[in-house]
């Protein structure tokens, strides 16, 4: 078998739609990890696709006046362009309407049932069509689904049941020998607590009530749980039943499987059940991540604020879209998205510093050397000290890629472009352009392989600006773009630079977020987008005058909630400010507070804080803050943070 093959999969996305920016983070993550196994030399299986079947989709399709099939088949074609439009280079998209799917999806029931995991019984139950799930009524939040807020309805009918419980010390033993199966820990043990540690309930996995799913194979009155025929798709996409085959051989099990936090308990109970039932090995890692939100919440259609994305990636490129979903997303905690936060990144990131970098080298390449790079000539300490940094760069981020953080590796790169940048100040190439030639020719050969070394690693996350950076240095051969040479070379003298045009065009931030905002990007709600970076002098200052009396519906404005602190750090340059990482019910967020001349970094883990919990996200020293600790301050000298004096549960409201 061959050891460097890497099989990537994102969930099949639920063909009931348009997709959004949130569901784009999904499959652009999955993406930047294929790209990269692929530069490594791995032989890369990246599947992503649809999930087809259920009540929902049947409903939509009937409310256009088409069949389910002439409806799914229209929302593929959206999805196909959408990740053609974000340069996802998946290489199956599977459906599960695809006749291998429905096969193989029987074949699997079929097994269960003869192996005696499947028995019939009635169901009596709460369902959420959207979410295609039953609850118990102590699982329903005011009486609605758990997972999206809406009304669930009564459901009663025959069915059948997979024997999870049967499955309840499998599971326990395997989450004891496998620690990293579940990434990140901390929705490893919120799993584990809710839905493993009382024992596996029994699953339906069978409904009657309508017929838009894969027939049960031996009872044809059932079509199977959606879930159960979703989850089968990483499967049947490489060749499942036949677990012989080539690819099965070659790529099962996965080495990652991407979801999002709101699917991690189907894929972290049920498919892991199912695959050890099936007498097969479990995926390597599963990888949960938050979800972009907005004023809080999920993007999502259902909550109003799911605006298409390529609304972005038309106006300002695809890569813009995939580096700051990469860059500024939510491995692993929620993280909010406004189209403020996207155009600065846009500006500061890729026009000032990538773009800027790249254009002030070649342009004086051209203007000194007529495009050719010449030679370097002997090295100073600057010289060597922006060498090394060039030549640290693939390791660290071949260590972030090892377990998926594109963030970290992202932010990597961008700190060899500052650095490139820093050595442009410090060298002075412009004063050299007049002074010493011999030096300012070894300035910009260390500037040219810096911005190779970067646009090298870059192919995975930013693949069309890698190419256009290529295409300005000048580089063709593709030795030099590949991962091995993704190192200072002293050997590339000769080749010619291009002009070529800007990389990224520097854009009015106000006048955009206008037009974005102001209906361009539909059912963006967000119209007014908070501060830009700011230091803040919170919780520190003391107003002596009145505020104006606001009513009881203007206090209800704020949203108040008792939050946990997990860890408190400092904030790297700043001497009045801490990090925060506090749990608010089954969210975690980062807070940054202007308390560290009060509390000592992790004086405070472990206490209960009150939270202002839907003020808007602002960057704090590079560092997006959601929310704000409440305190007791007195003049300048003191300050207390607010803690409880009888224990509540995280996440309750302050009223
Ligand atoms: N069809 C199921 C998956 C079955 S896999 C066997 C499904 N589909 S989905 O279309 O609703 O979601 C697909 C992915 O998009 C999920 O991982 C989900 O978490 C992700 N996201 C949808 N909105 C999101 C955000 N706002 N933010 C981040 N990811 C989110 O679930």
């Amino acid at each position: 078998m061959n050891e460097k093959k890497y099989y990537v999969t994102t969930p099949i996305y639920y063909a009931s739609g348009t997709l959004t920016l949130g569901h784009c983070y999904t499959t652009v993550i999955a993406d930047a990890c294929a790209r990269f196994k692929r530069m490594q030399g791995y032989d890369v299986m990246f599947l992503t696709g649809s999930d087809e079947h259920g009540l929902k989709i049947a409903r939509n399709a009937e409310k256009e006046n088409l069949t389910p099939i002439e409806f799914t088949n229209k929302v593929v074609l959206e999805f196909k362009d959408l990740w053609k439009t974000l340069n996802i280079s998946y290489d199956k998209f599977i459906r599960t309407t695809d006749e291998e799917h429905i096969k193989a999806a029987q074949y699997a029931f079929n097994k269960l049932y003869e192996k005696g995991l499947i028995y019939k019984s009635s169901y009596e139950g709460l369902y959420c069509v959207p979410c295609e799930t039953f609850f118990t009524e102590s699982q329903l939040v005011d009486g609605n689904c758990p997972d999206c807020g809406r009304p669930v309805e009564k459901a009663s009918e025959e069915s059948y049941f997979l024997k999870m419980s049967a499955f309840t010390d499998y599971i326990k033993d395997f989450y004891a020998k496998h620690p990293n199966f579940l990434v990140p820990e901390s929705r490893k043990n919120e799993i584990y607590k809710n839905f493993i540690e009382n024992g596996l309930n029994d699953l339906c996995v069978s409904r009657t009530t309508f017929d838009w799913g894969i027939p049960v194979p031996f009872d044809k009155k059932h079509v199977m749980y959606v879930w159960i025929d979703a989850l089968i798709n990483y499967i049947s996409a490489i060749g499942y039943p036949d677990t012989n085959c080539e690819m099965f051989k070659k790529y099962w099990p996965a080495d990652v499987q991407f979801v999002g936090r709101d699917i991690s308990r189907f894929h972290c109970t049920i498919w892991p059940v199912l695959l050890h039932a099936l007498d097969l090995p479990l995926p390597k890692t599963i990888h949960s991540h938050g979800f972009l939100t907005q004023k809080g919440d999920k993007i999502s259609k259902s909550k109003g604020n799911g605006f298409n994305p390529k609304v972005l990636s038309d106006r300002y490129t695809a890569d813009a879209v995939r580096y700051y979903l990469l860059k500024e997303g939510p491995i692993y905690n929620d993280c909010p998205y406004t189209t403020e936060l996207f155009l600065n990144t846009y500006n500061s990131e890729l026009v000032n510093g990538l773009g800027n970098l790249v254009s002030r080298t070649t342009a004086m390449i051209l203007q000194n050397f007529n495009g050719e790079l010449k030679a370097p000539d002997v090295l100073n300490d600057d010289d060597k000290e922006l060498i090394n940094t060039i030549n640290a760069l693939r390791k660290k981020v071949e260590v972030s890629m090892e377990t998926c953080r594109v963030d970290i590796a992202l932010k990597d790169i961008y700190e060899v472009i500052k650095a490139c940048n820093k050595y442009i100040d410090i060298t002075t190439p412009w004063i050299l352009a007049k002074t010493d030639k011999v030096r300012l020719a070894t300035v910009l050969y260390n500037l040219f392989e810096g911005i190779r070394v970067c646009a090298t690693l870059l192919q995975a996350f930013i693949p069309d600006t890698a190419n256009k950076v290529f295409d300005k240095l000048g580089v063709t051969n593709e030795s030099l773009k590949s991962y091995d040479n993704a190192l200072y070379m002293d050997s590339n003298a000769k080749v010619v630079v291009n002009k070529g045009e800007a990389l990224f065009n520097r854009i009015d931030v106000k006048k955009e977020m206008e037009l974005i905002d102001g209906g361009l990007v539909e059912n963006n709600n967000e119209k007014q987008q908070p501060k830009q970076e700011k230091e803040v002098k919170q919780n520190v200052e003391v107003k002596n005058e009145s505020k104006p009396l606001i009513s009881i519906d203007e206090f209800d404005k704020a949203e108040l909630k008792i939050g946990l602190v997990l860890e408190s750090v400092e904030v790297e340059g700043s001497d009045k400010l801490l990090k925060n990482t506090i749990k608010i019910g089954d969210e975690v967020r980062t807070i940054v507070s202007g308390i560290k001349k009060f509390y000592k970094p992790g004086e405070l883990v472990g206490k209960k804080v009150l939270v202002v919990t839907n003020l808007k996200p602002i960057k704090l020293k590079g560092i997006l803050s959601s929310g704000m600790v409440l305190c007791a301050v007195e003049g300048d000298s003191k300050l207390s943070v607010l803690t409880l004096d009888k224990d509540v549960e995280c996440g309750s409201e302050v009223c």
